[in-house]
């Protein structure tokens, strides 16, 4: 067989999301086909980024498009917003440009992560921790997020923590759930990894993945792992917020409380691995870019109005959903609990949406509200008449 057995597990780990990916495809370039899938564009992009973008195009020396590593503008910026953010003292060297969120992983993991390493994830989350892990030869743990409210459930992570546990990764503002986690959570998540890491003898690290963090509604705050937990690094991405997934930009950022001992290891290892594990910058024009991209944003308003009306639509008409605090998610039960067969029924009728079989939870959906408010508005008969099934 020609392909590694890390390649194996993880493709096999991925190919029900790639299979449904393509199945969505013919959806995805049919004009009356109602897409609320993955969390891609509908709209023309921000003129923020292609303002950005266009700003930067131009060449202003001879090394504009030389091989760039960790750019001190980018950090810089960064690192500003970030202390303007999280309200903790960032500085510039804390920072590595990435590839979005998904490098920010890769880079964390090849930091902090051996063979075989433990890592632990919630669930429901985001599909493509599992393969990501596999394929760096990681081995995956579940931590199940409360089965009622999906808030953080400290002693399922505390149960999934072995001796072999490198890392926990969080996510809030969750995909697909929509919940956003309190400092408190973030306290007692704080105490358990301290208390395990001790009894192990082993420094458990704490992952925040925060590529959400600036999509909330309702003013409702943020707060980041990484003020409770010396021990945590931020991984982030510009593809959410600016809703642009394609243009690749994000970051890694470690804790300014972490031990000197360990900031300053890090620090010196950004660039190292970063190359070792492909080159792992975002291009010269993202850069570049970055500093004037920090304060660009989707129409939150807007957003929260495509929330507000999805979701009152769909509870009126008798659906158990999750209200999405943040994210541009919203999460459902589909109403026959197969969640399969009642997404089939509506592709059937052009409305696509996420079956929760992707989630490794069956019996609920996702929406992307990525989508207009004029596909919402087309959708909403046919997701009003779905939410009484016959078999209900
Ligand atoms: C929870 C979560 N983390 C990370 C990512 C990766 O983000 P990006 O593709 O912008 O790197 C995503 C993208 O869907 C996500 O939902």
């Amino acid at each position: 067989m020609a392909m590694s057995q890390r390649a194996v597990r993880a493709k096999s780990s991925i190919d029900r999301v790639t299979a449904f990916f393509s199945s969505i495809q013919a959806a995805a370039h049919d004009p009356d086909a109602l897409d609320f899938t993955f969390g891609n564009p509908h709209e023309f992009a921000l003129p923020g980024l292609t303002d950005a973008m266009r700003a930067q195009l131009e060449p202003r020396s001879v090394d504009w498009y030389a091989y760039k590593s960790n750019e001190r503008p980018a950090q810089e910026a960064v690192a500003d917003g970030l202390r303007r953010e999280i309200g903790l003292d960032f500085e510039p060297d804390d920072i590595a440009m990435t590839q979005g969120a998904f490098g920010a992983i890769a880079l964390a993991l090849a930091l902090v992560a051996d063979a075989g390493d433990e890592i632990v994830i919630p669930a429901p989350g985001w599909f493509c921790y599992e393969p990501m892990l596999l394929a760096a030869n990681l081995v995956p743990v579940t931590a199940a997020l409360d089965a009622t409210d999906f808030s953080l459930d400290i002693d399922a992570i505390a149960r999934a923590i072995t001796p072999r546990t490198r890392v926990v990764i969080v996510n809030s503002p969750s995909n697909p759930t929509g919940r956003v986690f309190p400092k408190a959570a973030w306290d007692e998540l704080a105490v358990a990894l301290e208390s395990a890491s001790r009894a192990h003898g082993r420094r458990i690290w704490l992952l925040s993945d925060e590529p959400y963090r600036r999509i909330r509604f309702d003013g409702i705050g943020f707060a980041s792992p990484v003020g409770s937990y010396p021990w945590t690094m931020i991984d982030y991405s510009y593809g959410k917020v600016l809703l642009a997934p394609g243009q690749r930009l994000g970051y890694l950022a470690l804790s300014p409380l972490m031990p000197a001992s360990d900031r300053d290891e890090l620090r010196a290892a950004f660039m190292p691995i970063q190359l070792a594990i492909g080159w792992g910058f975002p291009n010269a024009l993202m850069q570049h870019s970055a500093p004037a991209l920090e304060t660009v944003s989707i129409d939150i308003a807007e957003l929260t109005r495509k929330r507000d009306r999805m979701y009152d639509e769909l509870s009126r008409a008798g659906y158990a959903l999750t209200r999405p605090e943040g994210t541009f998610y919203l999460w459902g039960e589909a109403p026959s609990g197969d969640a399969q067969t009642y997404c089939d029924a509506l592709a059937a009728q052009g409305v696509h949406l996420m079956p929760g079989t992707i989630f490794d939870r069956p019996a609920h959906f996702r929406v992307s509200l990525t989508a207009t408010m004029d596909m919402i508005d087309r959708a909403l008969p046919a997701l009003v008449a779905a939410a009484h099934t016959p078999e209900r």
